[in-house]
C-alpha cells in the first residue's frame, strides 16, 4: 500500500517535489510507494507544470492536515502563517511533517518540536538549509560521533550571487542588486536575503543541531551586505581576500578548553566577512552555498552545492519523505496500545535547553576598516596610537590614493576583542582629521 502524502504548496519547490514523485524510474524503489494523495494550493486556476488526477488538488489546506488518510504532510508554502498553524495542526492529527520552511522552524522550533515529540511524529527539514545540499541529516546522523566546535558557511545564494558579481565586475551593490532582481536572482523585496535574515534563520537551525540546544533567534547577530562597497571589494582583493556573507556558529576553542565540557557560550552570527582567498569558502561563488563543519575527531568537512532552486530543494524534500516512509514501512512509526510511537533518536529533535549566546563585544576577531581623512601629516600615526591605547594591534595599514579629495586609509587588525576595537573607533571618530569611518568589516 502506498504512503499517502499531502503536499501544501505548489510553487517552485512544490512543483519540483511533485515532479520527482511522479517520475520514480531509476530512483530509490521506495519513491514508487509514495502517492501524492492531496495537493493544497491557494490559487486553483494558476497554470501548473504538473497535472494531477481529478480531486487531488484543493484549496482547503486544513482538510489535508486533518485528513485521516494522509500520513506525511509536506509544507512548502513558505512564510510564517498559515504555515506554522498548518504544521501544528498536522502534528496534532498525528501526521509526520516535512518542511523547507527555515523561517518557521527558526522562530517556532520549540513549539513545533515539543508538539511533535508529544505526538510521536517526525518533523524533518533537510530542505530548510542549503537547498539541495545534504547538511541537516549529516549533522544529525553521519557526524554525530564528533564534538563539533565550529560551523560556518555561505548559506544565502542571493547575496553570494550579488557579491560574486561585485567582485568580478567591480560594480556597486545597488546596481548589481537591481540587475539581479531583473534576472530573477533576487526578490522584488530583497530584505530577507540582503539584510542577512535568511542566513540568520539558517545558522540558528544549524547551530541548534551542531551544539544540541535551541537558539533564540533575536540573539543571533545579523548584519547584511548593503554597506559592502565596490571600494571595499577592491581593497580586499589587493590584500588577498574576498568578501562573503558568512554565517558562523562557534564555541570557545581557546587553549585549555575541554571540548567534552558543555560550551559556556556560543557565538552565532551573520555578517559580511573578508575571507582569505586560500580558504575553502573563498571559491564558493554565484548562487552556490557551502557549509564547513569542524569537529573532533573529524577535522574539517565541507558540504558544497546548489543552495536553492526547484530540483535541488525538491531533492532534499523527497529524501525526508523517504526517511519517514522507510520508518513507516518497517512499522517503527506506529502507535502501540494507545501510546505514541517511539521516535528514532537520530532523526527526531532530542534537545530542550537553550544555548547561551555570547555578546558580540566579547568576540575576538580581526577587523578591516576604511577611513576617509584629511590628507595631512600625522593622521596614520594618530590612528596607530589610538588603536595601540585600546590594545588593538594592527596587521597592515594601506593608503593608496585619494577619494573625493580625502585620504583613504585602510587598516587590518590582528585578533582583537570587538569591544576594544569599538572603543578605539569611538575615539577615532572624534579626531578632527578623520572625516568618516567609511566601512567596517570582520576578517576571518
Ligand atoms: N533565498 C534563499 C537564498 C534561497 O537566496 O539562498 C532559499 O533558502
Amino acid at each position: 500500500m502506498a504512503f499517502k502524502v499531502g503536499l501544501l504548496g505548489l510553487g517552485t519547490v512544490g512543483t519540483g517535489t511533485a515532479q520527482i514523485l511522479l517520475d520514480p524510474a531509476q530512483r530509490h524503489p521506495l519513491v514508487q510507494e509514495l502517492e501524492i494523495y492531496r495537493v493544497g494550493v491557494r490559487s486553483p486556476d494558476k497554470t501548473r507544470l504538473v497535472a494531477f488526477s481529478p480531486g487531488v488538488v484543493t484549496t482547503d489546506l486544513e482538510a489535508i492536515v486533518t485528513d485521516p488518510a494522509v500520513e506525511i504532510v509536506v509544507e512548502l508554502l513558505g512564510g510564517l502563517e498559515p504555515a506554522r498553524s498548518l504544521i501544528l495542526k498536522a502534528i496534532a492529527n498525528g501526521k509526520h511533517v516535512v518542511t523547507a520552511n527555515k523561517a518557521v522552524i527558526a522562530r517556532f522550533g520549540e513549539e513545533i518540536f515539543a508538539a511533535a515529540t508529544e505526538a510521536g511524529v517526525y518533523v524533518l527539514l533537510e530542505a530548510a538549509v542549503g537547498g539541495g545540499i545534504p547538511v541537516i541529516e549529516p549533522l544529525k546522523q553521519s557526524l554525530c560521533a564528533n564534538r563539533i566546535h565550529t560551523l560556518m558557511g555561505i548559506v544565502n545564494g542571493t547575496t553570494n550571487y550579488i557579491l560574486t558579481r561585485m567582485q568580478t565586475e567591480g560594480g556597486d551593490f545597488a546596481e548589481i542588486l537591481a540587475d539581479a532582481q531583473k534576472l530573477g536572482y533576487a526578490e522584488a523585496d530583497p530584505t530577507t536575503d540582503v539584510d542577512g535574515f535568511d542566513a540568520a534563520d539558517k545558522i540558528a537551525i544549524l547551530a541548534s543541531l551542531a551544539f544540541g540546544g535551541r537558539i533564540k533567534l533575536p540573539e543571533v547577530y545579523c548584519e547584511g551586505i548593503r554597506q559592502v562597497s565596490a571600494a571595499d571589494i577592491a581593497y580586499a582583493d589587493k590584500l588577498g581576500f574576498v568578501i562573503k556573507l558568512l554565517a558562523v556558529a562557534k564555541r570557545d576553542t581557546s587553549p585549555g578548553t575541554n571540548l567534552a565540557d558543555p560550551p559556556d557560550q556560543l557565538q552565532v552570527r551573520v555578517h559580511p566577512t573578508l575571507i582569505p582567498k586560500t580558504h575553502p569558502l573563498a571559491s564558493v561563488n554565484q548562487v552556490y552555498n557551502a557549509i564547513l563543519v569542524e569537529g573532533e575527531p573529524i577535522g574539517q568537512v565541507m558540504f558544497f552545492g546548489p543552495g536553492a532552486g526547484a530540483g535541488p530543494t525538491a531533492s532534499a524534500v523527497v529524501s525526508d519523505i523517504l526517511n519517514i516512509a522507510a520508518i513507516l514501512k518497517v512499522g517503527r512509526g506506529a502507535a502501540t496500545d494507545g501510546q505514541p510511537p517511539q521516535l528514532d533518536p537520530l532523526l527526531a529533535c532530542s534537545h530542550q535547553h537553550y544555548c547561551a549566546i555570547a555578546p558580540m563585544s566579547e568576540l575576538v576577531t580581526r577587523f578591516y576598516a576604511r577611513f576617509l581623512t584629511q590628507d595631512s601629516s600625522g593622521v596614520i600615526g594618530k590612528l596607530g596610537t589610538c588603536f595601540g591605547n585600546h590594545s588593538v594591534s594592527l596587521e597592515s595599514v594601506v593608503q593608496i590614493g585619494l577619494r573625493d579629495n580625502q585620504a583613504e586609509i585602510v587598516v587590518v587588525t590582528h585578533h582583537v576583542r570587538e569591544g576594544n576595537f569599538h572603543q578605539a573607533l569611538d575615539e577615532i571618530r572624534t579626531f578632527e582629521a578623520v572625516n568618516s569611518v567609511a566601512s567596517l568589516l570582520r576578517v576571518l
